[in-house]
């Protein structure tokens, strides 16, 4: 049978530590994993895409499994053009759980062959996410064990651009 090559999408603005977690989860149940983001997102990121490609070849330039691209228009689209088995989507809380499902039905109805599959994180990772991570960074909290150490002084070089600009 030849290689199972998976897709972890998502935004990635910046990636934390429950990322990282399902980065390493998947990349033991497949062969390849491509950690794809996605350009031309409608909402405004903190993070360009080239820094945010920056971060996640940090963070995972010892995983010889991974490899990490940039991919817009549609998720089943990109995953077709490089032979993707399957979607892998992180569920943290049950709230997460609706979004994702009709996500993982419309990619189905859109390309039935790809298959999404669904992984947890680490419990200590459940309340983790992007957004709340930059706004406690914004509000001067510290954000440590939240994400990697790179992702952290990234944040702290973004934030302090910031203020120069204003
Ligand atoms: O990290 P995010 O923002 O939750 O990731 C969302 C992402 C990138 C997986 C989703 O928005 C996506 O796949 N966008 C590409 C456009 C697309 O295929 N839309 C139809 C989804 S049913």
């Amino acid at each position: 049978m030849s290689d199972v090559l998976a897709i972890y999408p998502g935004s990635f603005d910046p990636i934390t530590n429950g990322h990282f977690d399902l980065i390493e989860r998947s990349r033991r149940i497949f062969d390849h994993l491509i950690v794809a983001l996605l350009t031309n997102a409608e909402k405004e990121p903190l993070f360009s895409v080239e820094e945010r490609v920056g971060m996640l070849r940090e963070v995972t330039r010892n995983m010889k499994n991974v490899s990490v691209d940039t991919f817009s228009g549609l998720l089943v689209d990109y995953a077709v053009q490089k032979k993707a088995r399957a979607l892998v989507r992180g569920i943290r809380a049950f709230s997460d759980y609706e979004y994702e499902l009709r996500m993982a039905l419309m990619n189905r109805k859109l390309e039935p062959r790809l298959e999404t599959i669904f992984l947890m994180p680490a419990e200590s990772y459940a309340y983790v996410s992007s957004r709340l991570v930059k706004e406690i960074f914004r509000h001067g909290g510290s954000v440590k064990e939240l994400v990697p150490p790179v992702v952290e002084a990234r944040l702290r070089q973004k934030v302090n651009s910031l203020r120069h600009e204003v």
